[in-house]
């Protein structure tokens, strides 16, 4: 939980005060707050303190902990190494057992109030539902963040998309047979309930069969679970304005299918929703929000699972642009799954714009590692915007190229086109990509390849911590409100 006011109290049980290099140099104290005032200088003069990157100094003042936290030479302060810094601090054991906590900055300043908002709820975020073994130390986890800050409008905004964040995160992090495609529709009922700016088309199977989306249907032929394709059209502006579309990858589970993934790829492939994920928590936000815009959210939900009736390799399917498509691995199912809704969305909503995420390709983990994702696309002013977005959110992103050529690599001999490329282990995301743009046409269309950044396997990396990052919520409502 987290709060704001515009000037420091110190009244809560602990209180935690950013500070620069200089700041600590100048020995000026830059806070009107006499008691931590005095720490800091006590610590400076026990040569305890310099304030540098990362560097914390516990104190407990007048009855309450008091954390100083360095940031370095301001010169060199970034909003990334705020958030970083600032959830080091949170997590620090010396605030495990309190529940209030003020955060006073070395600076006050809309964007550092920003990144405050986050390092307290996506920083702080931890997935622990399956955690049964009691804690024995008293830690709290619930708790509420003061945050000292003038830009009370900003760090509410911040705050209400932080919880979009967090909400598909959740979605992403709990147990595939949970978070099946039926269950993804629900979500989005409940979200949506009773909201009369949004209507909603949801296709079953025997819609999908009998609309023809194929390809989709193909990827889901060995799963036990009801495929879904969710559609909601969230009209806040007038009937004149142009639609904007996000649709998702929503793989429940993606187990590769008859090109069964070996041990080591396998085991996180719950993620495989996470585009979905982020379509859905962009649209909590919105709901949240109540943006004049009018826009689509779509995706498409099924699992790829392995029975007697799995899709094979070298097998073609028709989808529902008309185009037929070679199996030639059935591990590039995302693809099949977008192919379809994408066509589907674009034939029957006429959106002006659409903005695909996906965990679509390995190979943009290997090109791009978990801190950016791939951007492709068929429209340089829209691609830019993105870019923008991404920048300004730290939902980072970087281009990989898309040129015409790439199109022989997904030829087919027997079907108009290939699920995969000709050309084994080249340029992976652009091929993926590439296959997607055979089903957009001219609509003005950017591909997220999030498969890096939508989940981290590991202790943690920059202010997340394990499992789904949430990849995508930040940048997608900063271009709608921007757009
Ligand atoms: N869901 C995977 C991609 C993925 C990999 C997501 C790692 C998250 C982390 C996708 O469906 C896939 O399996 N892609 C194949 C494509 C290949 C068969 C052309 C891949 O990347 O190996
Ligand atoms: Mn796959
Ligand atoms: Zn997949």
């Amino acid at each position: 939980m987290v709060s704001f006011y515009d000037k420091p109290r110190f009244d809560k049980q602990a209180a935690v005060v950013l500070l620069t290099k200089d700041q600590v140099q100048k020995k000026a104290c830059p806070f009107p707050l006499k008691p931590v005032c005095e720490a800091l200088q006590a610590a400076v003069d026990a040569s305890q303190f310099e304030g540098g990157k990362g560097e914390m100094f516990p104190a407990v003042i007048a009855g309450k902990v008091v954390i100083l936290v360095g940031l370095g030479k301001s010169a060199d302060v970034s909003l990334t190494s705020v958030r970083i810094v600032l959830r080091r601090a949170f997590l620090s054991n010396p605030l495990k057992k309190l529940s209030t906590v003020e955060v006073i900055l070395h600076e006050d300043h809309a964007d550092i109030a920003h990144a405050a908002v986050e390092a307290a709820i996506i920083g702080t975020y931890a997935w622990k539902k399956y955690i049964t073994r009691k804690k024995d130390d008293q830690t709290v986890d619930i708790k509420f963040y003061y945050i000292v800050t003038r830009f009370t409008k900003e760090a509410s905004l911040a705050a209400v998309i932080a919880d979009g964040v967090n909400f598909s995160r959740d979605l992403v992090n709990d147990n595939a047979d949970t978070v099946t495609p039926e269950f993804l529709e629900k979500t989005v009922r409940d979200l949506i309930k009773n909201n009369k700016t949004v209507s909603l088309e949801v296709l079953g199977r025997k819609e999908l069969s009998a609309k023809g989306l194929g390809l989709l249907l193909a990827v889901n032929q060995g799963s036990n679970k009801k495929p879904r394709v969710v559609i909601a059209k969230y009209s806040g502006a007038g009937k004149g304005s142009p639609f904007t579309a996000f649709v998702g990858k929503g793989l429940t589970f993606d187990c590769g299918g008859l090109n069964l993934k070996p041990s080591g790829s396998i085991e996180t492939m719950r993620e495989d929703m996470s585009g979905a994920a982020a379509v859905i928590g962009t649209l909590k936000t919105v709901l949240a929000l109540k943006p004049k815009k009018n826009l689509i959210f779509a995706f498409g939900a099924v699992e790829n699972a392995i029975d007697a009736n799995s899709y094979k390799p070298g097998d073609v399917f028709k989808g529902y642009s008309g185009k037929t498509v070679e199996i030639g691995n059935t591990d590039a199912e995302g693809r099949l799954v977008l192919a379809d809704v994408l066509s589907y969305v674009i034939k029957n909503y006429s959106p002006a714009k659409v903005i695909d995420l996906a965990t679509l390709t390995g190979a943009c983990v290997v090109a791009l590692g978990h801190d950016y994702a791939g951007v492709l696309g068929n429209n340089d002013d829209l691609i830019m915007k993105i870019l923008a977005s991404a920048h300004a959110t730290d939902d980072r992103a970087w281009q990989l190229p898309m040129y015409p050529e790439y199109k022989d690599a997904i030829k087919s001999k027997i079907a108009d086109i290939k699920n995969i490329s000709n050309v084994r282990g080249a340029a992976g995301t652009v091929c993926g990509a590439e296959f997607l743009h055979q089903f957009v046409g001219e609509t003005p269309w950017v591909h997220l390849d999030i498969a890096g950044t939508a989940f981290v396997d590991g202790d943690s990396h920059w202010y997340y911590g394990h499992g789904a990052t949430g990849y995508g919520v930040r940048l997608c409502t900063n271009y709608l409100l921007n757009n």
